[in-house]
């Protein structure tokens, strides 16, 4: 049979593609399309390949593992060759039905016999790294390579914690782990942070990492030993490669289980998240669990692996090019995915800050559909230079805001009919997308901002917003849809006219049935009575938090008293700043934001006034403490007020600074961490004694 000519151009573009691909990947570490690209190019060319077996040659990219030994680290030869896996892309629960029957198959097992045991477990997104351990000593550390040859990493492999460098006095005399190096998420995001330092600081020769695994590969391969210590890296094991037969004394291992309670016994870290399954619908579940979980693991994955468990029944399966038939990895969603920019529109936030938003073809990525992604400020969209028209990465991974990881330069490439056309590169608009006022990027700022005030619409519905949430105001029941509509109908200009409107305005609106209108207005009236702090905190006056609301209606008493305070009396509340006492007295100088004050009061929102009071003690202060989990009978902003009130910081991620972390139910990862640092963990009853004695109380490990 003849191929024809377009199949014959076809296989040698996909094979320059993926060749190109693959050393941007494996030995460059800065790939230009996301995996999920990678992994189609790679099956149409498996595709085309099967139909057309004449036209297979032994340096097609589908006769390899993947990799290229790097110039500059010693090559090693691996005893036991680095398999790949194959991988299930049907990311329906139907993926590990298939997995199940295709194993009985090949074991020739009949329906009615009893069901097969499997080990389920992470699949990580990392790289792999054998270790080399003779006499208990680790000697060696070696990534993959092309599966035969790899390159000798040890100096950088052993500036990793977490692998231990000597095993117990029962170990095997030699004995290969094999493992996954990755970087989680938090480790990734600080690392980025300090790159991003180091560049706007004029430092040559750094990058922004596109995410952890390209992060954790680069540290890996890093000449310079001195560099990979300052990247942190971990570990997990998930195999063996060479190791001491019985018959010379090594274990005599049944299960892949087995090994790994064994690695764990060892010292080697293996993932909590490991488990026996029998059968089809085990896995299934395991699939469907560890989905749910995804999200709020520290790290990357990008899939579960299945294995059979019997080694005896895993050495009857054997291989096919390379790929055990006794394993396959079960994917999910990509965390990253293509897609094109359409538009990008410049958002203005409630103090007049300009967010430029990149507007997306809509694309499924993380197990959500992305549409917008932030560029953050000027800055940022210039130096990843997203335009109009282009190809992009964007990233989703651990139930963050979506992110455009770089655009995709030669999209040309990806796909042969790709024709992109770029925009020009984006520019801030000097004028208030909103209102028209001029925006300015005052000196030292990274933001551009619309100075309309309250005269812009955008900045009015924002101010509303921020009055009326729970911790201010609180009108229940108004929410962004319905400020919409008061705005944009011009049913409201000002914060007052909220306390203005009528059940017949109100239930004219669209959507808006007697009933809610009704409950709107009782929202309303019930918000009228409230407490010094969150009516100032409700007023939006920029650097004014919640805090430093508390703060200023503890030292003035009256609000009267704050409206006329000089900015040298503001900065005698403690706390209290220049920027921020600047902002209150230019805040209270405008008529127009006074006029508002009065205005509401007329319309009888009220409050308590006091006299002036001392700072209450603070035994908590310096101390910071995170919240995780969901407590008994606190919410979470009713603890952090408390402890904020006790002078405590409340902060968002645990590390070594962190003097408690008070857990509750589904405590996830915070916990851990903190466990692992030897934080001071307590619960709510531990806290509540923290809070009324002070650190001085003795405090459960
Ligand atoms: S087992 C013979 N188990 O996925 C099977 N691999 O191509 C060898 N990976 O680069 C692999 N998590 O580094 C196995 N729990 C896991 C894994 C895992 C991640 C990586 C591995 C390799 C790729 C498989």
């Amino acid at each position: 049979m003849s191929v024809p000519a377009e199949t014959l151009q076809r296989v040698a573009t996909l094979r320059t593609l993926l060749h190109h691909h693959a050393h941007r990947y494996y030995v460059q570490d800065e790939p230009e399309i996301p995996d999920a690209q990678y992994d189609k190019l790679f099956q149409e060319l498996q595709a085309l390949e099967a139909a057309h077996p004449e036209l297979l040659t032994p340096d097609s990219p589908t006769q390899r593992v993947g990799g290229k030994a790097l110039e500059g680290f010693a090559k090693v030869r691996h005893k036991v060759p680095m398999l790949s896996i194959r991988t299930e892309t049907d990311i329906e629960a139907s993926g590990a039905r298939n997995f199940d029957a295709r194993v009985r198959r090949e074991l020739g097992l009949a329906a009615q016999e009893p069901p097969i045991e499997y080990v389920a477990e992470l699949k990580f997104d990392g790289l792999a790294i054998n270790l080399r351990y003779e006499g208990g000593v680790m000697v060696q550390a070696a990534t993959r390579g092309d599966g035969e040859i790899g390159e000798d990493v040890t100096q950088n492999i052993r500036t990793i914690g977490q692998i231990p460098l000597r095993l117990p006095s029962d170990c095997p005399p030699v004995l290969e782990v094999r493992g996954e190096v990755y970087m989680r998420r938090d480790d990734f995001e600080s690392l980025n942070e300090r790159q991003r330092e180091k560049i706007a600081k004029g430092a040559k020769g750094e990058k922004v990492f596109v995410n952890p695994r390209n992060a954790a590969a680069g540290a890996v391969r890093q000449l310079d030993p001195a560099i990979a210590r300052q990247r942190p890296l971990s570990f997990f094991a998930y195999g063996l490669g060479e190791i001491t037969p019985p018959e010379q004394g090594g274990p005599k291992f049944q299960t892949h289980h087995e090994t790994m309670m064994a690695l764990r016994d060892w010292g080697l870290p293996v993932s909590m998240h490991i488990t026996q399954a029998t059968g089809a619908e085990e896995l299934v579940a395991y699939h469907q669990r560890i989905g749910a979980l995804r999200d709020s693991l520290p790290f990357d994955i990008d899939g579960v692996v299945y294995k059979v468990n019997s080694l005896a029944l895993q050495k009857q399966l054997g291989f096919v090019s390379r790929e055990p038939r006794w394993a396959v990895a079960h994917k999910y969603p990509a965390q990253e995915q293509m897609t094109t920019v359409e538009s990008i529109d410049v958002f203005v936030g409630r103090t007049g800050k300009l967010t430029p938003v990149a507007r997306l073809a809509p694309v499924f990525v993380g197990g959500v559909t992305v549409t917008n992604a932030t560029l953050h400020n000027e800055d940022e969209a210039r130096r990843k230079d997203v335009r109009v028209g282009d190809t992009v990465i964007v990233r989703r991974a651990g139930d963050v805001i979506p992110e455009i990881v770089s655009v995709v330069m030669d999209a040309a490439q990806v796909s042969v009919h790709a024709s992109p056309h770029r925009g020009p590169p984006f520019t801030m608009p000097r004028q208030c997308p909103v209102c028209g006022s001029t925006a300015v990027r005052e000196e030292g700022e990274a933001d551009y901002r619309c100075t309309g005030g309250l005269f812009c619409a955008a900045q009015r519905k924002q101010a509303i917003l921020h009055f009326a949430q729970r911790r201010a105001i609180d009108i229940e029941g108004l929410g962004e849809k319905l400020v919409d509509q008061l705005i944009d109908g011009d049913v409201i200009k000002t914060l007052p006219d909220l306390y203005r409107l009528g059940l017949v305005a109100l239930a004219s609106l669209e959507r808006m049935a007697d009933k809610s209108a009704q409950n709107i207005l009782l929202a309303l009236e019930k918000s009228k009575q409230t407490t010094l702090p969150r009516f100032l905190f409700g007023l939006g006056i920029r650097h004014v938090g919640e805090a430093t609301a508390k703060e200023l209606a503890r030292h003035f008493g009256k609000l009267d008293a704050i409206m006329d305070a000089s900015v040298a009396q503001l900065l005698e509340v403690p706390d209290v700043g220049p920027i921020v006492a600047e902002s209150i007295h230019t805040f209270f100088e405008q008529p127009h934001n006074r006029e508002v004050v009065e205005q509401l009061r007329a319309c009888g929102v009220s409050w308590e006034e006091g006299e002036p009071t001392a700072r209450a003690p603070k035994p908590l202060a310096g101390k910071t403490v995170v919240l995780t989990g969901t407590l008994p009978t606190l919410s979470r902003d009713e603890a952090k007020d408390m402890l904020e009130a006790a002078g405590a910081k409340v902060a968002g991620s645990v590390s070594k600074k962190t003097d408690y972390v008070v857990a509750g139910a589904e405590a996830g990862s915070k916990l851990e961490k903190a466990q692992a640092l030897g934080v001071v963990v307590l619960d709510e009853e531990g806290l509540r004694a923290l809070l009324a004695d002070g650190p001085s109380v003795s405090s459960q490990p």
